[in-house]
């Protein structure tokens, strides 16, 4: 067997992410044993010391860092794994391309346009190998639905669909700011629902139906003053709770999406659907196993939706587990990602999305944010290249 190349990771934030990351790393060699190169857990980085020993010792993680800085000045690091706030992407990606580091870093890249053009530009300059970990586009029944419409199958496409609801901020007494809350400032998080979850809906929208041109959007912000955890004063909020919005898309067709954190009883519903002139396809991440397809040129007497189970080793990513009928979840997508990540570092094939597909995603949702508060049409200058 031929001697794997290490690829040296250094993790900076040990919250949510840095668990579905470190385990991505884990099983990476489990279940893609055949890639070239083996992640090593090298260092992890998070502001308290206490903290990010415990999680070094509880993943496996080498060393710990309580400044980033150090992770980047770190020879021993070769790429460096974004998981923290917003408010630190642009920063931190910056000076990591600066130091001729890999960059994998979490969603959305950055807090506005801006700030993700100046990504991309420092990451273009380094030439380093990049991805942006919208990680849904490789959970396997999404997938299918993107390669069932590059196949032509559902025709021209009319209608795309997406919802992403969530109910946990529908507390008038929840603080903003600080551990867990940042979401909720917008000086951390850049916006609310648009920038959080909308980014998903509208990066796999991108991927599966091309180019948005257009978009009219109205936002909302419930609870309009929360007590800032930084010093406890009372502060306007400046997220959006909510945010409805329809677009033209580059190929003709229509698009709306909706996303709220006060939807009673919804605790991560993202839905998509898709609606083409021969057939549609809808798939649900609380039930993500399953894809919907209709298709208008079945025998009459049987058309009607039916629900595939994307567990068959024939379907996306599915040969990599257990045995058809058996479902994987969340996590896996995570691992999809970092094995795709790893493989383009062999072909030399960029792993999308890039930080340049990422610029696109941050567009429109800064027109979303624009055209909710000019009330008008906006157009999102994207340039979506089908990555
Ligand atoms: N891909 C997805 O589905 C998905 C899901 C959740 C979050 N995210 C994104 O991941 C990022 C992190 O979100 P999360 O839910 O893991 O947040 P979190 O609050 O759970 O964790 C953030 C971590 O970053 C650390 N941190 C904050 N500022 C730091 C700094 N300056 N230096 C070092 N460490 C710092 C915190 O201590 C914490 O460990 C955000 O950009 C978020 O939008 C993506």
């Amino acid at each position: 067997m031929t001697k794997k190349k290490a690829l040296r990771i250094g993790l900076i934030g040990s919250g949510l992410m840095g668990r579905t990351h470190s385990n991505g790393y884990k099983r990476l060699g489990d279940f893609f044993p055949e890639l070239a190169y083996r992640p090593v857990l090298q260092a992890v980085c998070s502001r308290t010391a206490e903290k990010v020993r415990t999680f070094a010792e509880q993943w496996g993680y080498e060393s710990v860092e309580t400044d980033w800085k150090a992770i980047i000045a770190r020879e021993d690091i070769d790429a460096v794994d974004i998981c923290t706030p917003n408010d630190t992407h642009a920063e931190i990606a910056i000076a990591a391309a600066g130091a001729g580091k890999m960059i994998l870093c979490e969603k959305p890249l950055a807090r506005t346009p801006e700030e993700a053009q100046s990504m991309v530009e420092a990451i273009e300059k380094a030439g380093v190998n990049n991805t942006v970990w919208y990680n849904y586009r490789r959970v396997p029944a999404v997938t299918l639905a993107k390669q069932i419409v590059d196949s032509g199958k559902l025709g021209k496409i009319f209608h795309y669909r997406a919802n992403f609801l969530q109910d946990w901020t529908i507390n008038p007494d929840l603080p903003q700011g600080g551990e867990a809350l940042w979401r909720l400032d917008v000086d951390a998080a850049g916006s609310g629902v648009t920038g959080d979850l909308l980014a998903h809906c509208i990066d796999t929208a991108m991927w599966i139906n091309g180019g948005i041109k257009d978009v009219s959007a109205v936002t909302e912000t419930f609870i309009k003053e929360r007590v800032h955890q930084q010093d406890g004063e009372v502060r306007k909020v400046g997220i959006d709770d909510a945010c409805i919005f329809h677009c033209h898309f580059d190929n003709g067709s229509l698009g709306l999406f909706e996303s709220t954190r006060y939807a009673r009883g919804h605790k991560a519903l993202y839905t998509f659907e898709i609606n083409g002139e021969h057939a549609s396809v809808r798939w649900n991440l609380h039930d993500m196993n399953y894809l919907d397809y209709f298709d208008h040129a079945d025998d009459a007497t049987v058309r009607g939706w039916r629900s595939i189970l994307v567990t068959d080793s024939d379907q996306p990513y599915m040969k990599r587990w257990w045995i058809p009928g058996t479902s994987i979840g969340y996590e896996h997508s995570f691992v999809h990602q970092v094995a795709d990540f790893f493989k383009s570092l062999e072909t030399g094939e960029p792993c999308s999305p890039t930080f340049r597909d990422a610029l696109e995603t941050q567009k429109v949702c800064q027109a979303v944010l624009d055209s909710a508060a000019s009330k008008r049409w906006e157009d999102t200058h994207v340039e979506w290249q089908g990555k």
